[in-house]
């Protein structure tokens, strides 16, 4: 399956991002990936549930909704009834992570989990049964706009044979410094989804951007 462009609406320009929503989902985008921050996971704080369910109206792409907020099991079921598709929590912000991807497996959406550049991949090892999607963190979340860890490659290569080694079948997603000139080798590493937000977004044409990714991925043998 061809790699997954996911950007990050945490770079749009918010008085227009129906319009840039729109302009990313022509030209080769899958997911929306919607980065919510309570300033107490992360300094910095964005969005709720409303501002997703009116987005949700205006676009067919799937909502990847990324949690950087403390205790996410008191909010995904109303990031679910908003219209979050994907709903990811970091592993460092609540303590009965498998407990909170059952729960999230049980209202109808994809379970997602995420870790921290300091969070060893090995941490995942007794929850691969339990979750969909991997987000491997690549660079310390929070805010747009930061350098690609470089260590990142080898996490991504670590949560690839950790799927192999266990027989799962989640996706491996990567979020964090993604930019044309590293994309394709984020995904040889085995990433399944790029994050994308400043690299598209703080260009002057989200939707030209978008689709130079799309043929730079498409071009690109990965696994
Ligand atoms: C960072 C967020 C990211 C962010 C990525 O904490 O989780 O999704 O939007 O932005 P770039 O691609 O600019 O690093
Ligand atoms: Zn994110």
């Amino acid at each position: 399956m061809a790699v997954r462009i996911a950007p990050s609406v945490l770079s749009a320009d918010f008085g227009r991002i129906a319009e840039q929503i729109a302009q990313v989902e022509r030209n080769g985008a899958s997911y929306v990936h919607l980065d919510v921050m309570d300033g107490r996971f992360v300094p910095n704080i964005t969005w709720g549930p409303k501002v997703i369910a009116d987005l949700r109206k205006r676009t067919k792409l799937v909502f990847d909704c990324h949690l950087m907020i403390v205790e996410p099991e008191r909010y995904v079921e109303r990031f679910r009834e908003a219209g979050a598709e994907i709903i990811t929590f970091h592993l460092e912000a609540t303590t009965h992570a498998q407990r909170l991807l059952e729960y999230v497996r049980s209202i109808g959406a994809k379970a997602g989990i995420s870790i921290c550049p300091q969070t060893p991949v090995a941490m995942l090892e007794d929850l691969t049964d339990d979750f969909d999607l991997a987000l491997i963190m690549s660079v310390n979340p929070g805010f747009g706009g930061q350098r690609f860890i470089p260590h990142s490659l080898q996490k991504i290569r670590e949560t690839r044979e950790l799927r192999e080694r266990s027989n799962a079948t989640f996706d491996i997603e990567v979020d964090g410094g993604i930019s044309l000139e590293n994309a394709r080798s984020i995904a040889a590493a085995g990433a399944d989804v790029l994050v994308i937000g400043s690299a598209i977004f703080d260009t002057p044409d989200c939707g030209r951007t978008t689709k130079q990714f799309r043929e730079l991925l498409d071009g690109a043998a990965t696994h």
